[in-house]
């Protein structure tokens, strides 16, 4: 559109998918580094891209952070009415509960005029644990429909930043760093090269899933994330980045 012709971000859009081999990028303007709102703005842009994506079968997962609760906060009822059922990615992974992908999928789906599932699962589990509940029916049945959806939103944090986040026990930790992993999505960790190096047993989306979903969508920003969409976008090309403009200078000069 004109405002993006004018602030020159159409520009920065055609050399990031360049340098990143992506398919699609859409940067906003301004560095949520720096100033809150424009978290707000990566929100718009990806409601107003979920509501372009929506077709009949329309399951939209969704992970934690806190720029995925500033989504669920831009987001609007879909004027053409069309359904829509949210669900939680993975379980609560150590955010906060404002933050958790639950909470979040419900606000969408209010937000939105749509409905929800809720997965209830602890954040990591033992093994055992971990086959006793995703045979249990009822986690079972939201497995299942979390498997089957079109769209999918989650972000991407700074590997060390969300070990901390988490309180990542020592041994995990010596894992990530050992690995020098610089980046984290719904509970891998990411080598420069986009190499998992540790991940953490959680229900839910799994990396390979993401393969058969039509729309994933990965909103990130802030200059401090610059190496960490890199780097996770080494093993996701058909990924569309939604981004801001202080993570997209600092992609380009890196
Ligand atoms: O913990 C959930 C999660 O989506 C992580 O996978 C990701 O690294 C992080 O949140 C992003 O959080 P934020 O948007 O707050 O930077």
């Amino acid at each position: 559109d004109i405002i993006k012709e004018i602030s020159g971000l159409n520009v920065l859009e055609n050399e990031l998918k360049e340098k990143l081999q992506i398919k699609d990028v859409i940067v906003v303007a301004g560095d949520s580094d720096q100033f809150p709102w424009v978290k707000k703005e990566l929100g718009r842009a990806c409601v107003k891209r979920i509501k372009s994506s929506l077709t009949g079968n329309n399951i939209v997962a969704v992970n934690g952070g806190t720029t995925l609760a500033d989504i669920a906060e831009m987001m609007t009822p879909d004027p053409k009415n069309k359904e829509i059922l949210f669900v939680p990615g993975r379980g609560g992974l150590g955010e906060q509960v404002e933050n958790q992908a639950n909470t979040i999928c419900a606000k969408m789906a209010e937000r939105a005029s749509g409905n929800y599932r809720l997965l209830h699962v602890p954040d990591v589990v033992s093994n055992e644990t971990y086959q006793t509940m995703i045979n249990e029916p009822s986690i079972r049945e939201v497995l299942e429909l979390i498997k089957s959806s079109s769209i999918v939103i989650h972000g991407i944090g700074d590997a060390i930043t969300m070990a901390e986040r988490r309180k990542t026990a020592p041994d995990d930790v010596k894992k990530i760093i050992d690995g020098n992993a610089v980046a984290e999505a719904f509970g891998y960790y990411f080598n420069e090269d986009g190499r998992v190096v540790h991940k953490v047993q959680t229900i839910g989306l799994q990396l390979e899933d993401l393969a058969n979903v039509e729309h994933v969508i990965a909103v990130a920003g802030g200059a401090s994330k610059a190496m960490a969409i890199q780097a996770y976008l080494k093993q996701a090309h058909d990924t569309l980045l939604i981004t801001d403009e202080g993570a997209a200078k600092e992609l380009i000069r890196g």
